[in-house]
């Protein structure tokens, strides 16, 4: 379901559409995509993903959801916006975040996350958990008026690494130029 062609200062338009379940293995090919080209971004490993079977690639739409971003007919962009459990109903986090390298510093990011913000208006502070090893993310969410929560959690997987929770009011997101 495309649901927009968004273009707000990049190299072309760049059109979203909000995955539906039917559509796991576009997901799953993305997210594939992502944890090969960029595995020291995630926690999860490229391993682990591609051994998923059909039914849990479903089971990650229960709780939505997944924005892909394409040109054309290539998908280069991927970001899950989702409301935690627990958590504020006026806060949504952002998962799973990737562009194509190919694309990369041509506003997908800054157009995906403008548009998450204009279809979510009642979303009134957005979160973002992000390696401390990750120093372009950090640069990134910067520059998209993220700043640190203050909040940070060392990984479990003996490596040293911690996350570190960034934060926006929705009125700043992908607005700080
Ligand atoms: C992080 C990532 C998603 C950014 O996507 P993107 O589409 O290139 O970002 P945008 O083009 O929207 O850029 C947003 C801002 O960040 C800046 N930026 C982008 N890449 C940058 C880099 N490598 N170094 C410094 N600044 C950078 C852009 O210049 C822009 O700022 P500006 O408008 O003030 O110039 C992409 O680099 C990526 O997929 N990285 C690997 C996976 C990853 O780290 N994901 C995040 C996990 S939390």
């Amino acid at each position: 379901m495309s649901v927009a062609v968004r273009y707000y200062g990049g190299v072309g338009p760049v059109e979203l559409e909000i995955l539906v379940a039917d559509q796991w293995r576009t997901l799953r090919d993305i997210r594939l995509r992502a944890l090969k080209d960029s595995p020291a971004a995630y926690i999860s490993e490229y391993e682990v993903e591609a051994a998923r079977g059909e039914e849990n690639w479903r089971d990650d739409f229960a709780l939505p959801q997944w924005v892909v971003a394409r040109r054309g007919e290539r998908i280069i962009g991927l970001v899950r916006s989702l409301q935690v459990e627990g958590r504020p109903a006026d806060e949504r986090h952002l998962e799973s975040v990737w562009v194509d390298p190919r694309d990369r510093r041509t506003g997908v990011l800054r157009t995906i996350l403008r548009h998450l913000t204009e279809v979510e208006p009642e979303v009134r502070d957005w979160r973002v958990w992000v390696l401390d090893t990750n120093a372009v993310a950090r640069n990134v969410y910067d520059r998209l008026g993220f700043s640190p929560t203050g909040e940070s959690q060392p990984l479990t997987d003996g490596s040293g690494r911690s996350e570190i929770r960034l934060g926006a009011r929705s009125e700043r997101v992908g607005r700080s130029e």
